[in-house]
């Protein structure tokens, strides 16, 4: 008898490694089962796609949800359903939290917190400290952990590793690719005095294209000398981009759609302290050669860097206002509507969202649409003209630097592992897990301590 499934897709374009196709997909136990022609006999419901683009799951892996500690702002459980509202399936989640994620059991307990209640699927990076260095080549093994994340330059939180020392004894006993905000921490401190009281704008200003490229030219210096690979967290500055293109071998490119969306002075004229965020926007010509790098290949995935705080903190008095910007839920209108007016093609973008995930943090069974794969799907109307409203944010935060903006493309349908987590605007049932590792311990290791 011929193989039946629990849920078809039908009708769709699905887009792929393979390329663009009109075909079905047919899900059993939340996996990929079969692609081509599917009879709807074969299966329990049929999904109408027709008319939609299935594109593999997209993939964020750069967002900050808050909890524990800061929950008036986000938790675990708000920011994954902004994130499945916006058509992401899967984030990974920075550890600069209260307590941080520096210790098995401040992961353990996010992993716990977020299983079942979070909307789509997950892991969490852990943070380096002095304190824990020794411990991260067993920390960034375990279960839900996406890899280590160092803070070489602060920002939000009080998590920062910037001397060679440390930075090298990681780089040397770690085995997973590590990602890092970079900016040079000695030089925003020399420099707080270029700050003006009530003048945002001021931001770009203070954390200047120096300190973001001087913080990168020593990481890729440090890492190649102890033969790790490093990511390097939304990329913001064109000599960065530039310097990055001869250092593939070792490093890997974050964009945000922020950078490569808004550019001053423009965004705090219009966005004031909403558009303040660590590394800033930058001026077109910065801008440009982002887009330069995205067209080349340099950069090899976009996050979103979701820094949710609320109205009223950004409504305090520049500097006394928060850095950060949410974005989960913006991530695919935005960069959809660069597609649709050829910034860059469709099978980019898929690149850019899923397939890069998997690529560069080694996710296991994510990250393209083939059988034996999770049936993580994101569902997009390319026709569709919407405008993004802040109603429609599903952050706690209830805002977003794109309101007014008029896109074309939408995410219509999040379906994570074979569920609907969100169709049209409307939340299935949460039920995120942990995602996936290659590089993660071996079966049963966990158990045995
Ligand atoms: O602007 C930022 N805000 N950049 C970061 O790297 C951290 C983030 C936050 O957590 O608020």
């Amino acid at each position: 008898m011929a193989e039946t499934f629990d849920i078809l897709f039908k009708g769709g374009t699905v887009v792929n490694h393979t390329g663009e196709a009109p075909v079905d997909i047919g899900v059993r136990d939340g996996q990929i089962r079969a692609i081509g022609t599917i009879d709807a006999s074969r299966a329990g419901r049929t999904v109408d796609a027709r008319g939609l683009h299935i594109l593999p799951g997209v993939i964020d892996t750069q967002v900050h949800f808050r909890e524990p500690g800061m929950e008036h702002k986000e938790d675990l459980e708000s920011g994954s359903r902004a994130a499945v509202l916006g058509g992401v399936t899967a984030v990974f989640e920075m550890p600069n939290t209260s307590p941080p994620t520096t210790s098995a059991e401040a992961l353990a307990a996010k992993v716990a917190a977020g299983t079942g209640r979070m909307h789509c699927d997950f892991a969490f990076f852990v943070g380096a400290t002095h304190e824990n260095a020794g411990d991260l080549p067993q920390l960034e093994l375990l279960p839900g952990a996406a890899g280590v994340k160092i803070f070489a330059g602060s920002s939000t939180g009080n998590l920062l590793v910037d001397d060679d020392e440390t930075l090298t004894r990681i780089f040397s006993t770690i085995r997973r690719r590590c990602s890092i905000h970079s900016e040079w921490e000695a030089r925003l401190r020399e420099r707080l005095s270029v700050r003006r009281v009530g003048d945002p704008s001021s931001h770009s200003e203070w954390r200047d294209p120096v300190a973001a490229l001087n913080s990168t030219e020593r990481l890729l210096r440090l890492a190649r000398a102890a033969g790790a690979r490093i990511h390097i967290l939304h990329v913001s500055t064109g000599e960065e981009m530039t310097l990055l293109s001869h250092n593939k071998d070792v490093a890997t490119v974050e964009v945000t759609p922020q950078h490569l969306t808004l550019v001053v002075p423009e965004a705090y004229e219009r966005l004031g302290t909403k558009a303040q965020q660590n590394p800033p926007i930058r001026d077109r010509a910065h801008q440009d050669l982002l887009w330069w790098g995205l067209e080349q290949g340099v950069v090899d995935i976009i996050g979103s860097d979701h820094a949710p705080h609320t109205l009223e903190e950004k409504a305090g008095t520049y500097p006394a206002t928060p850095s950060g910007m949410p974005g989960v839920q913006t991530l695919v209108p935005v960069m959809l509507d660069h597609v649709t007016r050829g910034d860059l093609t469709l099978a980019r973008f898929v690149d850019l969202t899923s397939a890069a995930a998997q690529r560069l943090f080694g996710i296991t069974c994510k990250g393209r649409i083939a059988v034996g794969y999770d049936a993580d799907f994101t569902i997009v109307d390319l026709k569709a003209e919407r405008v993004i409203e802040d109603a429609w944010i599903g952050s706690k935060a209830g805002w977003t630097p794109f309101a007014g903006r008029k896109v074309q493309g939408w995410p219509i349908g999040t379906v994570v592992r074979g569920h609907l987590a969100m169709w049209e605007g409307e939340l299935g049932q949460a039920a995120g897990q942990p995602v996936r590792f290659g590089e993660g311990l071996p079966q049963g290791a966990a158990q045995r301590g």
